[in-house]
């Protein structure tokens, strides 16, 4: 088992992080669990991807006009999931999502391949379209449009920035069947209190 001496969970993370890529290169280890209070009410959970991470926190993109960019403009408080199963470890990430600035955006979409960018501008995110020729018919009218052009980003389309106010790393012992649990909470003094504790 691996025991982090460290007081800072982005360092923390980014050990794991590298430790789970290097162990299983195959799997998508950026793939998450974003939750939001759901505007119903309910929690609602759906998978993003982990772009970037930071000492400030935790970058994904989406449409900001989606149910969850909907959902994060009423309670921007939420919690990201990383599931690393045939690593045994799991991490657990409460915190408070904010827009990226738009040059940050700007920036990363401009990295992205010609396919991402059309599919940010074909793509209603959480509207039920009707068929999949609409969209087929959609892609079309915006890759003429585009033709032989810079693709922009639409304006609906960007990052949020999760900041975390709460970091729980938890490892599986199969052997013993016992979870050694790392808890980081933000002080307010912005520093970082860590717990250890083992459990079933
Ligand atoms: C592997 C995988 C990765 C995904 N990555 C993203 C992502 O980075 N950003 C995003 O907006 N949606 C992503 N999605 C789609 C979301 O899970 C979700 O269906 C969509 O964003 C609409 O969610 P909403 O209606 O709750 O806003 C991904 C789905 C899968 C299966």
């Amino acid at each position: 088992m691996n025991i982090v001496d460290d007081h800072n969970p982005i360092e923390h993370f980014q050990k794991w992080f590298h430790e789970v890529d290097t162990a299983h290169p195959e799997d998508e280890i950026n793939a998450m669990l974003l939750s939001t209070k759901g505007l119903d009410g309910f929690p609602k959970s759906r998978i993003v991807l982990l772009k970037r991470f930071t000492w400030e926190g935790f970058i994904f993109f989406t449409n900001y006009n989606s149910e969850k960019g909907k959902a994060i403009a009423q309670d921007s408080k939420v919690s990201l999931l990383f599931n690393w199963t045939r690593s045994n470890r799991e991490i657990l990430i409460s915190g408070k999502a904010e827009k990226l600035p738009e040059n940050l955006s700007e920036g990363y979409f401009e990295s992205r391949p010609e396919g991402s960018k059309l599919s940010a501008w074909v793509s209603n995110q959480s509207k039920v379209i009707a068929s999949r020729k609409i969209l087929e018919d959609r892609l079309k009218e915006y890759e003429t449009k585009f033709k032989s052009k810079t693709i922009p980003k639409p304006d609906y389309w960007g990052g949020y920035i999760v900041k975390p106010s709460q970091i729980t790393f938890v490892e599986g012992d199969s052997l013993v069947r016992i979870n050694r649990t790392t808890k980081y909470k933000l002080q307010p003094d912005y520093s970082w209190s860590k717990d250890i504790y083992y459990s079933k």
